[in-house]
């Protein structure tokens, strides 16, 4: 059977992405936020998946305000790189796992969480940045990858609840997948910052490693923080920390063993969060 082996968890500042195509990661502001990374692609080296499950918000680009998914799976063979206005990043292709999708789209459904189903989708800075910060600049990524979207741009969007809950139900689904895959579930975006208004700028430094520690030892009690607490202790960006709830209830009940914890302020306009969870 499959099973989820580890849980990572960043932020997906698209800066970031900018600083290493345009070759600027040498330079010390962004060696900063390069070095909290250094663990992690020897550790992804080291641990290979046979996939990764890769939550992440579109910003606008997959889905405009004519439809917008909830929660979107991508069930596609592979998925080209969007164009964010100063053309699609440099970055290789993603390779998605349409039998594995398929699977958890049928299982999750079944318990009562409605996913739209995506065949054809361009994925942008929230799924390729995390991609950049684990793996480097490699000719292709190293394993396929299930990019599952969710809406945290367009209110109304889902409560930290639901997120885990739907965590909970991923990881059943992919226990009873009949192959023995190792797979990843990888959780991204945050963590506080606000990109406009007067807030623009926001960062809040003490909710920011609340978060983090409830994460890791008490995601059940995270999940009770409404998405209006999200919006004032951390920005209006900062929602995107949901997310981070799916991939925390796709790993196992049993407290987790914390392989790496990293947190930086700034990069661009925002904190930069990191974890690495394993499955004990
Ligand atoms: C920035 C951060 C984001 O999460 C995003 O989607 C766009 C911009 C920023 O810090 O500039
Ligand atoms: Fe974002």
């Amino acid at each position: 059977m499959a099973r989820i082996t580890a849980g990572v968890y960043t932020s997906h500042v698209p800066a970031i992405g900018a600083a290493l195509d345009l070759g600027k990661s040498s330079e010390p502001y962004w060696q900063k936020v390069f070095a909290g990374y250094e663990f992690s692609k020897r550790w992804l080296r080291e641990n290979p998946p046979d996939v990764i499950f890769l939550v992440y918000n579109d910003h606008a680009n997959a889905f405009s305000l004519e439809m917008i998914p909830t929660f979107a799976i991508g069930t596609a063979a592979e998925f080209q790189i969007a164009d964010e206005g100063w053309g699609p990043r440099p970055v290789p292709k993603v390779v998605g796992h349409p039998e594995l999708a398929a699977h958890i789209a049928q299982s999750v459904i079944q318990d009562d969480f409605d996913l739209t189903i995506v065949n054809r989708m361009e994925v942008d800075h929230g799924l390729t940045v995390p991609l950049s910060l684990m793996c480097g600049q490699p000719a292709a990524w190293p394993c396929p990858v299930i990019p599952f979207a969710v809406n945290v741009v367009q209110y109304p969007v889902p409560s930290g609840r639901r997120c885990l809950a739907l965590g909970r139900a991923i990881r059943k689904a992919v226990a009873s997948y009949d192959e023995p895959l190792k797979v990843q579930v990888w959780g991204t975006g945050g963590m506080s910052h606000q990109l406009q208004g007067p807030r623009a700028g926001l960062i809040n430094r003490g909710f920011d490693n609340a978060f983090l520690d409830r994460l890791i030892a008490d995601p059940e009690a995270q999940a009770q923080v409404p998405h209006i607490d999200y919006v004032r202790e951390a920005g209006s960006e900062g929602i995107e920390l949901v997310m981070w709830l799916i991939a925390r209830g796709a790993m196992s009940d049993a407290p987790p063993r914390v392989l790496h914890r990293f947190y930086h302020v700034p990069a661009s306009n925002t904190a930069v969060g990191h974890l690495i969870l394993e499955n004990t």
